[in-house]
């Protein structure tokens, strides 16, 4: 199973959800069977390392941070089982490349999984303050549980 987390640079919340979701599989031993990675919609931050201040809220919490800007392609239509958008601007980007749709049923949002949470999408914590970042770990650590739960029958 491969799972592409999708935002729109590609150093603060898609990178966030993706190195919780791998604390969360290697946790539950789950690392042959599911493998993760990240995108941004945009090309501002390609080659660029995760935002500090996502990477520091995430560490507090003892998630180590890893990553590297990339732009989401067409390709990974077919290289990705399931592809996450954090918010509705990501998921209609992400949906926008795929004309003849395909690939639709891959494309989900990550809020769907939320089980404590009622937020549709992950703000953007980008212009804003350090809370922004602390909120943002724990929206996506609620999704990503949910996620891998769901995802655990069919493993
Ligand atoms: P992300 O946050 O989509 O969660 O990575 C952003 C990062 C950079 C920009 C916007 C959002 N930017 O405008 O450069």
């Amino acid at each position: 199973m491969k799972i592409l987390f999708v935002c729109l640079g590609n150093i603060c919340r898609s990178p966030a959800a993706e190195n919780i979701m791998n604390a969360l599989i290697e946790r539950d031993h789950l690392s042959h069977s599911i493998q993760c990675d990240s995108a941004g919609t945009a090309g501002y931050h390609i080659g660029s390392p995760p935002d500090k201040r996502m990477s520091a809220a995430a560490q507090k919490r003892g998630i180590p941070f890893e990553g590297e800007g990339r732009q989401f392609t067409r390709r990974d239509f077919e290289q990705f089982d399931l592809i996450l958008a954090m918010d509705k601007s990501n998921y209609k980007d992400i949906l926008r490349l795929d004309p003849r749709s395909e690939f639709g049923d891959r494309v989900k949002m990550i809020c769907s999984y939320c089980r404590k949470y009622r937020d549709q999408e992950v703000p953007d914590p980008y212009y804003g303050g350090e809370e922004g970042f602390e909120y943002v770990m724990d929206l996506l650590t609620d999704a990503c549980e949910g996620l891998l739960q769901k995802l655990k029958p069919q493993l």
